[in-house]
């Protein structure tokens, strides 16, 4: 619709403890324009264009989690499996909020297809929304990815990443390669870059230090090792200027100035003590 691409129209959200800065246009309620604030209840994802609705919302609602099964628990983080289909209005709801930090166009109301991984920091209050990802239940494309977005008040503390890999863990466990949904925004093409690049680089380091010394993208590109594309594992691979051609076809070679830039990277990470994903923390199965 011509609607999704128009200016920004919230000039201020609170969510839980949050004030945040839509960044553009969303289909909120059109009365809401001259709301100074937008009251979203950061469990059932309500909106209010008031103060006392709001209130009188969150005195009755008891949802303390994104109405899914949880799938991962490791230190407060846990994730969330929602289908669209069975809640449908906490996921157009999710859609409305996420569309105010996207710039392309997405579906709002036709939530059915999709799946929502939602992640969570739990406390005693209950499961905060920091991020999530959509996921067709059927893509043709073997896209792994719909939607993806950490919110603004999380974002660049690395859960950008945690969501990133947890997507991969499950196209891991589905035996089956996958790639994110095409185009990609400025920050996903960052996050996405920085995550394959770690990624394949730590894998090669890895395989050095057992001595094996070959690699191939295939097997990098396997279920069993990263379940990214061919496609993916390639470009990252020129990105990094890791390749070489021979005779025989290419081989990729793990440079010295690829080695010192992960390490450092490593070091900074280490420093912030950075989170990450455990896979036998994930308990689930693909749905049929
Ligand atoms: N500038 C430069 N690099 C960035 C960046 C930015 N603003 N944001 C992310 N990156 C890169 C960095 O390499 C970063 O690693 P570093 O912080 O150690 O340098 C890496 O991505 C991972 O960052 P991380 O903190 O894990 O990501 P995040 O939680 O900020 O989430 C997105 C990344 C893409 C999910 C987030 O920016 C977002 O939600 N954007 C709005 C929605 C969107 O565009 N989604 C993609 C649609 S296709
Ligand atoms: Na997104």
């Amino acid at each position: 619709q011509t609607e999704i691409s128009r200016v920004r129209n919230l000039e201020k959200i609170q969510m839980g403890k949050y004030e945040i800065e839509p960044w553009y246009f969303s289909p909120y309620p059109i009365d809401f324009v001259d709301s100074e604030m937008v009251y979203i209840c950061e469990f059932c994802l309500s909106y209010y264009g008031e103060e006392t609705a709001f209130t009188r919302h969150r005195q009755k609602c008891t949802l303390m989690h994104p109405p899914g099964n949880e799938i991962y628990r490791d230190k407060d983080i846990s994730f969330f499996e929602i289908d669209g289909r069975r809640q449908r209005t906490w996921c157009r709801n999710l859609c409305l909020l996420s569309k105010l930090f996207l710039d392309h166009k997405t579906l709002y109301y036709d939530v059915d297809p999709f799946l929502f991984y939602c992640m969570c920091t739990r406390d005693e209050y209950g499961c905060h929304l920091v991020g999530y990802f959509s996921k067709e239940k059927e893509s043709a494309d073997n896209y792994n990815v719909a939607c993806i977005l950490t919110l603004p008040q999380y974002q660049r503390r690395g859960f950008g990443k945690l969501l990133i890999d947890f997507s991969y863990l499950l196209s891991k466990r589905e035996g089956k390669s996958g790639s994110p949904e095409k185009p990609l925004s400025d920050l996903g093409l960052l996050g996405y870059r920085a995550y394959w690049q770690e990624t394949i680089v730590d894998l090669l380091l890895e395989a050095k230090e057992q001595g094996k010394h070959e690699a191939n993208i295939e097997e990098l590109a396997s279920p069993s090792m990263t379940a990214m594309t061919t496609n993916d594992v390639l470009h990252t691979l020129q990105n990094l200027n890791m390749l070489r051609y021979n005779r025989n076809g290419h081989v990729i070679v793990l440079t010295d100035a690829v080695i010192e830039q992960r390490e450092r990277q490593k070091a900074k990470e280490k420093l912030k003590g950075k989170r990450s994903i455990d896979p036998d923390k994930l308990i689930w199965k693909p749905p049929v």
